[in-house]
């Protein structure tokens, strides 16, 4: 086990390295223009202007819900409410900590399908949106069973699987909600998830699409833990986790082995227990206070 965690840790500083030389080069060479010669591709120093990072986010095509769409599929952190109060708290707690040690990758995890980790990855990803000049990518990597079209209600054909396998670039299977909030989704499930997310192009193609956008935060939707090796594979790409657990469903067991796979690879930021039937009596304030 402690050989397993010292070699990720090995792996995450190099990847951690390997970015921070990347913004070195990137800054010296934007000076005059905005093509890194090695990567062949449009990147953006860490520090560029919000006005700028605008600029490359309008390429990403955008979306327009209506409201009464986003409802019906249980989004309600798209405007303040009291609905919108857990996701709201557990932004700013995932926030406190991926700050204070300068984290960018977080991945939304559960045992088994079905707990919530979709609807938790958009409520909080709209919940973060709310924050002015602050960008949050979303990426959809449950290719078994994808479902960020249907709760979106997004029509177009994107298809983000056929960036991960490095056929095609990123914008063209992405959306983007407002100036600061885009989804990279897949419209139909996908034969070969494993393979994608193991492949070792998938590891470039999110730093390439990092260096490109510069988000402040990039939120990984992915497969249920125990339902293949596409998570655990994947969670070498990501700075830490949020265990989503499935109020009367998941066994203490399943959660608890859950956790301890999950903290032998990266950093676990928590549990969160969803779709709970009654809350306590501090909670219930909260509610009404907000
Ligand atoms: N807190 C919640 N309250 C009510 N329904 C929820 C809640 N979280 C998720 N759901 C519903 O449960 C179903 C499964 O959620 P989803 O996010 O797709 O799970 P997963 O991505 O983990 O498979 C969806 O119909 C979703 O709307
Ligand atoms: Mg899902």
């Amino acid at each position: 086990m402690e050989r397993i965690q010292s070699a990720l840790n090995k792996a995450r500083k190099a990847r951690q390295e390997q970015r921070e030389n990347q913004q070195r080069d990137v800054s010296a060479a934007s000076a005059e223009g905005t093509t890194d010669p090695e990567l062949g591709t449009y990147v953006i120093p860490r520090d560029m202007s919000v006005a700028s990072r605008e600029e490359v986010w309008k390429n990403v095509p955008a979306f327009h819900p209506k409201e009464k769409q986003l409802a019906s599929s249980r989004i309600v952190a798209y405007r303040s409410s009291h609905d919108s109060v857990p996701y709201d708290v557990m932004r700013t707690k995932l926030l406190h900590q991926m700050r204070a040690n300068k984290w960018t990758r977080v991945a939304i995890v559960s045992p088994s399908q079905g707990a919530g980790k979709t609807l938790t990855c958009v409520n909080l990803a709209f919940s973060l949106a709310r924050q002015t000049n602050f960008f949050t990518a979303l990426i959809e990597l449950d290719m078994r069973r994808p479902a960020l079209a249907k709760t979106l209600k997004l029509t177009d054909e994107c298809q983000f699987s056929r960036v991960l396998s490095g056929e095609d670039t990123a914008e063209a299977h992405m959306r983007r909600y407002g100036k600061n909030l885009v989804f990279a989704y897949n419209k139909t499930t996908v034969r070969n998830p494993a393979e994608l997310l193991q492949g070792a192009n998938a590891g470039k193609v999110i730093d390439d699409l990092e260096a490109k956008l510069q988000p402040d935060i990039m939120i990984f939707d992915t497969p249920p833990v125990f339902s293949g090796d596409d998570t655990l594979a994947f969670l070498d790409q990501v700075d830490c986790v949020l265990l989503i657990a499935e109020a009367e469903k998941s066994s203490i067991d399943e959660i608890d082995k859950c956790e301890q796979e999950l903290a032998a690879r990266t950093n676990v930021l928590g549990v969160i227990l969803n779709k709970c039937r009654y809350l306590s009596k501090h909670e219930e304030y909260g509610k009404e206070y907000s």
